[in-house]
């Protein structure tokens, strides 16, 4: 007989890893893990064991029973898995740099998730995912698709759509990093604020705001119209917000919206980055080369602190907490991306939607949200047409339906410089976009 639970998960050489595998160690009483498969792809190979060898010399420090499978066979490692978590990034963080740099140079925001590099993330990723799900399919039809990979909102909708696959959930960090955020900003524990979150990925607002039962959306509005403070990740660079603009939104903001309602201004931070030092992917490799240096020390068997300066921060507590309550029919609130199902009246019922869900044995089950407010509803609607779209080229390697999607973000200025990035970045991304090239593009 089985006993305890198989985890695979997929880009298990991401310096990422160490949060999760903590995570699995804080919860063992709860959640009887028995093995963990890291599996990763050749050009991962380095990483993988190096941060494998962590998370085994992690769960032996611990005094856990879990066992830590390496592995480069994605099928061998997915034979009979309970949960599948998924955290790649395909073409590393060398394509993440050019989807940051190729729109700067046009004078567009060159960002990891938002506008046309958020477009070109998903046309590499959504063809990976749905391979493995092709996989899961045969190897471990029963079992649970946990997806961190972004764009996570886009890539569940993808499963959803486009797989046989309907035990998936898309998760991000940034609903639990806003409710630590007030947390903090009230100097309460986080354990006792709820916020009823609505919206897409990178695009989901606090519709109410509670401490204890009680809404306090006004009081943490009022403090955030002050501009020493502000909720934010570390990946995004603040800006206070202007109050009376905060105030008539009547709505909490998540930290990308920065994006959206000052763009502007991100765009011109964006571009002095660019040009003095490098744009986030630079940032971000720097820090990896610092961690892998520190995951190499055979004496370092725990989670190091540094990590904290990635924009991932409490990836751990949201996957674990999540994988938890999935297991134990626990039954509370989280936040995770689902099929929306008329929880939010004003989006289509067949699309996934970022919202507070009840999470069971049997997967999330939305909370209803009635419609956006009319202020914010158009923008959430513009980006989830601009994410079908983006969907259906990812999977079509359509030409004009890549055009469309560019040139309906709203973070595009132009049909004209959406045909000219795109094209670029056709080109410098065609290693990992054979379903274009298959069509001669
Ligand atoms: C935030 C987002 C994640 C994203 C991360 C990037 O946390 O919610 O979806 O992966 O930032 O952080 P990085 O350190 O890679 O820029």
């Amino acid at each position: 007989m089985k006993t305890g639970l198989k985890i695979v998960t997929i880009g298990g050489g991401s310096s990422y890893t160490p949060e999760l595998i903590e995570g699995f160690i804080n919860y063992h009483n709860e959640l009887p893990v028995r093995e963990i498969w890291l599996v990763d792809v050749e050009e991962g190979k380095e990483k993988l064991d190096i941060v494998g060898n962590l998370a085994k010399r992690m769960v032996k420090k611990a005094g856990v029973s879990i066992e830590i499978h390496l592995t480069l066979d994605r099928k061998e490692a997915l034979k009979s898995a309970d949960f599948v978590t998924t955290q790649f990034r395909v073409g590393m963080l060398d394509a993440r740099g050019k989807d940051e740099r190729i729109p700067l140079k046009h004078g567009v925001l060159g960002q990891e998730t938002n506008g046309p590099g958020g477009l070109f993330k998903a046309l590499r990723t959504i063809p990976v995912i749905l391979d493995i799900c092709r996989e899961m399919e045969e190897l471990c039809p029963n079992a649970w698709l946990i997806n961190f990979t972004n764009p996570a909102g886009m890539v569940t909708e993808a499963v959803l759509r486009y797989s046989t696959i309907k035990k998936v959930v898309g998760l991000c960090n940034v609903p639990i990093g806003m409710e630590m955020g007030v947390a903090s900003l009230l100097g309460v524990d986080p354990n006792r604020v709820r916020i009823n979150f609505a919206g897409l990925n990178h695009m989901v607002y606090g519709l109410d705001v509670f401490v204890d039962g009680v809404s306090v959306k006004d009081q943490v509005i009022s403090l955030l119209t002050d501009p020493d403070k502000s909720i934010t990740m570390q990946n995004i660079h603040a800006m206070g917000w202007e109050p009376e603009f905060l105030k008539a939104l009547d709505v909490l903001p998540c930290p990308y919206h920065h994006y959206y309602y000052k763009s502007g201004e991100m765009l011109a931070e964006e571009l002095k980055n660019f040009k003095e030092g490098g744009t986030r992917a630079e940032v971000v490799k720097k820090l990896e080369d610092e961690l892998f240096e520190l995951y190499k020390d055979p004496n370092l068997a725990i989670k190091p602190p540094q990590l904290e300066k990635r924009g991932g921060a409490y990836y751990s507590e949201a996957a674990v907490r999540l994988i938890h309550s999935i297991y134990t029919d626990k039954r509370d609130i989280q936040t995770v991306n689902t099929r929306n199902n008329g929880a939010i009246s004003s989006l289509p019922a067949d699309s996934a939607v970022e919202v507070s869900c009840i999470i069971t044995s049997t997967g999330p089950k939305p909370l209803a949200m009635g419609e956006l407010p009319i202020y914010v509803n158009g923008l959430v609607q513009q980006i989830k047409s601009f994410e079908r779209a983006a969907i259906d080229a990812a999977v079509s390697g359509d030409y004009r339906t890549a055009l469309l999607a560019m040139s309906i973000n709203p973070l595009v200025p132009s049909d004209r410089i959406a045909k000219i990035i795109l094209d670029e970045m056709l080109e410098a991304h065609k290693k990992y976009l054979p379903q274009f090239s298959m069509k001669g593009v």
